[in-house]
C-alpha cells in the first residue's frame, strides 16, 4: 500500500478511542504519529502497518499537559512529514462531587483536557497556515452542553474547548483548516471505572466505530465541513 500524503497526529493514542483511531489510520496507509505517556502501548501498534520498518508509525512518549515538549512534538512530526490532521483526544476525568474535587484532581483534568488541547492546536496552527490547509478534529463530550452529575470539572473542561474550538474556527476559517467538534456519548473504553462497564458496557458505543467515523470526516472531500457533530448510543445516554 502507498502512503498517503500527511501525517495525522493522533494524542492520546495509546487506549480506547484513540487507540482505535491511530489503527484505523495505519490499515488505511496513513503516516500515524501517536503520542501519549505509555510507549509501550504506542510502539505495539506497529503490528497494524502493512510495513515491517516503522516508517508509518511515529510512537511519541508525551506528556500533553507540558508546553514544551508538546511544541518539540509537533516539531518532530512535521520533521518526518507535515501534520494534515491533528486529533486531540487525550483525556482523563474522575467521578465525583464538585465538593469533593482537589485542586490536584481540578488542575490536573483542565490542564490535560483543556490547556493540553490548546497547546497542541497552537503547535499545529503556523505549519497548517503556511501550507494552506489542514484538520483539527477535537474529542469533546455529550457533557460540554447536557448536565451529568459527579463531572463538573470535567464537563468545564470539555465545554471550554468546546467555546476555544468555535472560535479558533472563525479565525481560520480564511487558511483552509477545517475544524470539527465531536461530542460522543458514553463509549466503551477505559476510562470508564469497572463497576459501570460492568454495568452499561452492552449499550455503550464501540471506539472502534468512533474511529471509524473519525476516519470518514477526515476524508470527506467537497465543499463541506462537519463543524460539530453529536454522536449518541442507539439507546440514549446511561
Ligand atoms: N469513553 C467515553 O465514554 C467518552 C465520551 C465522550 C468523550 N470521551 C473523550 O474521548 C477521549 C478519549 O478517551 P477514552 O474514552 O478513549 O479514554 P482512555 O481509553 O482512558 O484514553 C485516554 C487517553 O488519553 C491519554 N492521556 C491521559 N492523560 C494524558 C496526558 N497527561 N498526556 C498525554 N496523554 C494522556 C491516555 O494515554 P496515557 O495514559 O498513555 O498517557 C490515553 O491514551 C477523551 O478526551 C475523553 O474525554 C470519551
Amino acid at each position: 500500500m502507498s502512503m498517503k500524503n500527511g501525517a495525522i497526529w493522533i494524542t492520546g493514542a495509546s487506549s480506547g478511542i484513540g487507540r482505535e483511531t491511530a489503527i484505523k489510520f495505519l490499515r488505511n496507509g496513513y503516516f500515524v504519529a501517536a503520542s501519549a505517556r505509555r510507549k509501550e502501548l504506542l510502539t505495539s501498534l506497529q503490528q497494524f502497518t502493512d510495513d515491517k520498518n516503522e516508517s508509518r508509525l511515529l510512537p511519541i512518549d508525551l506528556d500533553i499537559s507540558d508546553f514544551e515538549a508538546v511544541n518539540k512534538t509537533a516539531d518532530k512530526i512535521n520533521r518526518a512529514e507535515n501534520v494534515s490532521c491533528l486529533i486531540n483526544n487525550a483525556g482523563i476525568t474522575t467521578f465525583s462531587p464538585a465538593i469533593e474535587n482537589t485542586n490536584e484532581e481540578v488542575k490536573q483534568i483542565i490542564d490535560i483536557n483543556l490547556s493540553g488541547s490548546i497547546f497542541a492546536i497552537q503547535a499545529v496552527l503556523p505549519a497548517m497556515i503556511k501550507h494552506g490547509k489542514g484538520t483539527i478534529i477535537n474529542i469533546i463530550s455529550v457533557a460540554a452542553d447536557k448536565v451529568f452529575t459527579n463531572s463538573s470539572v470535567y464537563s468545564a473542561s470539555k465545554a471550554g474547548l468546546l467555546a476555544y474550538a468555535n472560535v479558533l474556527r472563525e479565525e481560520v476559517r480564511e487558511h483552509n483548516i477545517k475544524v470539527i467538534n465531536v461530542l460522543p456519548g458514553a463509549t466503551k473504553t477505559p476510562i470508564w471505572p469497572n463497576e459501570q462497564l460492568e454495568k452499561f458496557s452492552e449499550r455503550m458505543m464501540s471506539p472502534a466505530d468512533i474511529a471509524k467515523l473519525l476516519f470518514d470526516f477526515y476524508e470527506t472531500e467537497g465543499s463541506l465541513v462537519p463543524e460539530e457533530v453529536t454522536i449518541r448510543p442507539i439507546k440514549g445516554d446511561i
